[in-house]
């Protein structure tokens, strides 16, 4: 919709002011990124609830985010002191201020951060770095120190958190957090106090019946804690508690459960396709009887060699129902148009201690 741009709000042909939802994604991975598919899952909702709102997109690795080197930071520092940049140093300071106004103009924002190296993908750090000026961000006085120059906006901020080895409530022998904390705390101290936080879990980790099980996290959310790979953390703004949050993000179709009997009648019967969504490793210990091995990240390359028919009853289980992979893959193979896909949400450690039959071997079809 073409508005008329101010700042935090826009107005529409009528006048009427409608927010600009800016996406800011801090991962390279495209179709493979999980918090970018979650950003998205969002933003459907979001469209939904807000159709008049402009949404944007800033995919932070596409070469269009300025540099913070020396010039800059000797403008910065030229500014600290009650100067003015001049030559190179302004340069990089018209781009700093270029970056901020990009940034400032959205009165919703929603980034997409991935864990990278227990912190931040360095862009992301970049873009801080940059927008993080005096006058811009902040404001600072040497006596009573820091103001936040983005409060009182009306602005609001989600954020989708993803990592794949650490997770709450896991001990520092699986990483640390300085991902949320860093980001939550810089987001916080701009002065946006609406912030909500979107988490994943990590992989599954392998039943207890498996030997591999000593090696892999337990379940980082407690069971049947939400349908969505994603929970929410609570909101961390440091300077309010969060008022209501955007909406959260949720799927248009739930993928539909299926019990144990009914897996079993389903396999007597052959009627039914199963899919382990486990890596590979764990489906060569131990699968459910001729079951494939699909992962969500091979889905939308593998899914039509695997399982041609799209209309075929596919049934996608892991190891239990703290377990998201199971469905991911659900989700994945409904967005490719599969028409007839279950979850066994209680997965092979029901299936085992149940006491019925399991095989073990590395998949066939690759
Ligand atoms: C360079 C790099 C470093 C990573 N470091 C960590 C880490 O320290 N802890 C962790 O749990 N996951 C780590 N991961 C895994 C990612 O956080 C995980 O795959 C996440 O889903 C990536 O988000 P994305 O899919 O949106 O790109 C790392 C991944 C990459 C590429």
């Amino acid at each position: 919709m073409a508005g008329t741009e101010v700042r935090g709000a826009a107005l529409d042909s009528k006048g009427m002011t409608v927010s600009t939802l800016l996406h800011i994604s801090a991962s390279p991975r495209g179709a493979a990124s999980e918090s970018l598919q979650i950003a998205s899952t969002f933003l459907e909702t979001y469209r939904e609830t807000h159709p008049d709102d402009q949404i944007a997109m800033w995919d932070l690795w596409d070469g269009t985010l300025a540099e913070f080197g020396p010039a800059a930071a000797g403008a910065k520092m030229t500014v600290f002191a009650g100067g003015t940049p001049e030559g190179e140093q302004a340069t990089a300071w018209n781009a700093a201020q270029a970056t901020f106004e990009r940034f400032a103009a959205a009165d919703r924002l929603l980034f997409s951060v991935p864990m990278w190296n227990a912190s931040i993908p360095y862009i992301l750090k970049q873009f801080i770095d940059v927008v993080s000026q005096p006058g811009m961000v902040f404001g600072v006085d040497p006596v009573t120190g820091y103001t936040h120059l983005l409060a009182g906006g009306n602005r609001r901020a989600a954020v989708v958190y993803t990592s794949a080895v650490w997770g709450p409530p896991l001990g520092p022998q699986f990483g640390r957090d300085f991902q949320s904390t860093y980001f939550g705390d810089w987001l916080a101290w701009t002065g946006i106090s609406d912030i909500s936080e979107i988490a994943t879990t990590p992989p599954c980790p392998a039943t207890p019946t498996r030997p591999a099980a000593r090696r892999m996290p337990p379940p980082a959310t407690p069971p049947r804690r939400s349908e969505h790979p994603a929970h929410h953390r609570p909101a961390t703004g440091r300077t309010a508690p969060a008022p209501p949050p955007p909406p959260p993000p949720r799927r248009h179709r739930m993928t539909q459960t299926i019990s144990r009997s009914e897996v079993q009648a389903g396999l007597d019967a052959g009627t039914i396709t199963l899919v382990d969504a486990l890596p590979e490793s764990y489906y060569a210990q131990q699968h459910l009887p001729g079951a494939l091995n699909l992962v969500a990240d091979d889905v939308e390359n593998r899914a039509s060699q695997l399982l041609p028919n799209k209309d075929a009853a596919i049934v996608t289980y892991c190891s239990n129902p703290a377990c998201a992979n199971s469905g991911q893959v659900a989700a994945k193979l409904e967005k490719l148009g599969y028409t007839n896909v279950r979850k066994y949400a209680d997965g092979i450690q029901d299936w085992v201690e149940a006491g019925l039959p399991a095989q073990s071997g590395a998949p066939t079809a690759r």
